[in-house]
């Protein structure tokens, strides 16, 4: 009797469940929009619905969480359907969370919401499907509680807004991803800062520097030289985004994408550990101001090969707090080449140590490796190797400036960043301007400066300079060409005093 009474109670609780749900299902169907969201999303994933939006990443069967982060439920039949299945990742595309992908509708709350969804799913992929072109405005992907291992798979484009109020006062990055551990972005796909509008807003930022312009500055967020300059003629805000910058994040790979048109650095790291970026495409303009191709701070252990950067300044921005950086197989140009620094500005201490750049070839840039430091800084940039860099009409090759100085003119200071353990080995190719150019402090010389298989050669018609050093001590260790005579051997014979440790 009673079992029979509790079989009656489960059917009626079970014609209630249903009752319930159609009448939400009516009620929801008024809104329509979010209902349709929880209905058709794990139904329909994976069989190419949305004329035009199939991609291949899709064709397996993708399974869905139980509850998704906006807490839509998975139907029934989905769940049945998973049984006997073995795991298999999680997949979220934006277009099930509402985004147009016209190239105009701001598709930011759709992406917002597909990351809520992705990030407490380990090892969900995020997709962006390819055929689509996605408005994004500024946004970042938080990661202190979202499980390892996300993958953002990046197959169409997102581009930045270019109205000046998606930018309130002015923001330091248009896309970041923040304190996650083991993230990967990856793809065919596109993001695009669509900087122009940001660029003509300075046309000549810093007419006392011919050499640089104010790369290694605009960190700080409420100041730089750069908000002092900009004359603000399309009234977007002085400070400009980097494109894509990853804070604070452990294990992160950026694979297979493009990234162009930065207002500002197109891909920085900071605080960063475990990176390695591959297969990249980096442009924008070589006239493009403030445009570093990747930017590197307070970051160990950071690959960066098979990629192909061209803009408006250093290709790859090393600064403070890098160490073991590993740098192969890069293309770099136009642009200004390979940048450890500017180091110590503000009488700031600053460490680097470690870094390795090799087979890249470096074309029509401003300077090809160069190591600069501003003086009155203090720490050290030691064990230094830069060997296979193939250069052509490049403008000074070789470069280490402790005399770094972006605002025309700075006071002559004693201290000084450290600079020792630099290797150049087979650097090779042309030059216009000057194939070497040691300037190093008076009062701390760079030591151990050591050359191998040096062969520069000018550009035709071009008026150049013999190489120059300054308080330069180290080994040729072959002849060069042209010769480097002005580099002393050895050591100096007084070593500095005051130096700080790293
Ligand atoms: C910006 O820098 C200038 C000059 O260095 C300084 O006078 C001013 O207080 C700074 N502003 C902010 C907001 O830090
Ligand atoms: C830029 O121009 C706008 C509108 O004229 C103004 O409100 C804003 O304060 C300016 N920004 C800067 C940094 O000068
Ligand atoms: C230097 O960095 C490389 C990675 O680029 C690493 O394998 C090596 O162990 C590092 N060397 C030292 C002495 O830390
Ligand atoms: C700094 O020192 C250099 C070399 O000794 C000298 O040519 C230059 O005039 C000095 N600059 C200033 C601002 O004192």
């Amino acid at each position: 009797m009673t079992k029979i009474n509790l079989k009656n109670d489960a059917s009626l609780l079970l014609i209630a469940i249903f009752i319930l749900s159609a009448s939400l299902g009516t009620c929801y169907g008024r809104e329509g929009k979010r209902w349709r969201h929880s209905e058709a999303h794990p139904l329909k994933k994976g069989e190419g619905h949305r004329d035009g939006h199939q991609h291949h990443h899709q064709h397996h069967r993708r399974l869905s969480p139980k509850v998704m982060g906006d807490g839509y439920t998975v139907p029934h039949e989905t769940m049945t359907s998973l049984a006997g299945s073995s795991g298999s990742t999680t997949t979220f595309n934006v277009l099930d969370y509402g985004a147009k992908g016209d190239g105009h509708a701001d598709d930011t709350k759709a992406f917002e919401a597909a990351w809520a969804a992705a990030c407490p799913v380990a090892a969900s992929t995020l997709v962006v499907p390819s055929g689509s072109v996605f408005m994004v405005k500024p946004i970042s992907f938080s990661g202190p509680n979202c499980k390892p291992g996300i993958v953002f798979q990046l197959d169409g484009k997102i581009i930045a807004p270019t109205s000046s109020q998606a930018w309130g006062s002015g923001l330091l990055q248009w896309i970041e991803f923040t304190k996650l551990t083991t993230i990967k972005i990856q793809g065919k796909g596109i993001i695009d800062g669509q900087g122009s509008v940001w660029w003509n807003d300075s046309p000549t930022v810093n007419p006392t520097d011919e050499l640089d312009s104010i790369s290694s500055t605009a960190q700080s967020p409420t100041n730089s030289s750069n908000d002092m300059i900009s004359t603000n003629l399309s009234g977007m805000p002085s400070t400009k985004p980097t494109a894509l910058r990853f804070y604070g994040s452990t294990d992160v790979t950026v694979n297979g994408i493009t990234i162009q048109n930065s207002p500002q650095a197109h891909l920085k790291f900071d605080s960063c550990t475990d990176v390695q970026v591959f297969g990249v495409t980096i442009t924008s303009p070589g006239n493009s101001p403030n445009t570093d191709g990747i930017h590197l701070q307070n970051s160990q252990n950071m690959l960066i090969y098979s990629t192909n950067i061209a803009c408006g300044d250093d290709c790859v921005s090393i600064q403070t707090g890098c160490s073991n950086v590993y740098i192969h197989n890069v293309n770099c140009g136009p642009g200004h080449g390979i940048s450890i620094g500017g180091l110590g500005k503000d009488n700031t201490k600053a460490c680097v140590s470690n870094i390795t750049v090799r087979d890249t070839t470096i074309t029509g840039t401003l300077t090809g490796v160069r190591i600069k430091t501003w003086q009155g800084g203090s720490g050290s940039a030691q064990d230094i190797m830069f060997s296979n860099i193939q250069v052509s009409e490049v403008q000074t090759p070789i470069v280490i400036d402790q005399f770094y100085c972006d605002k025309g003119k700075c006071q002559n200071e004693t201290a000084a960043v450290a600079v020792s353990g630099i290797n150049y080995m087979n650097i090779k190719g042309t030059y216009t301007v000057q194939p070497v150019h040691f300037a190093c402090s008076d009062s701390l010389p760079c030591i151990g400066v050591s050359l191998t298989t040096i062969q520069l050669k000018p550009v035709q018609g071009s008026h150049w300079y013999d190489p120059f050093c300054w308080e330069t001590y180290g080994e040729l260790k072959t002849a060069t060409e042209p010769p480097i005579s002005c580099l002393q051997k050895g050591k100096p014979s007084k070593l500095p005093s005051q130096l700080v440790s790293c």
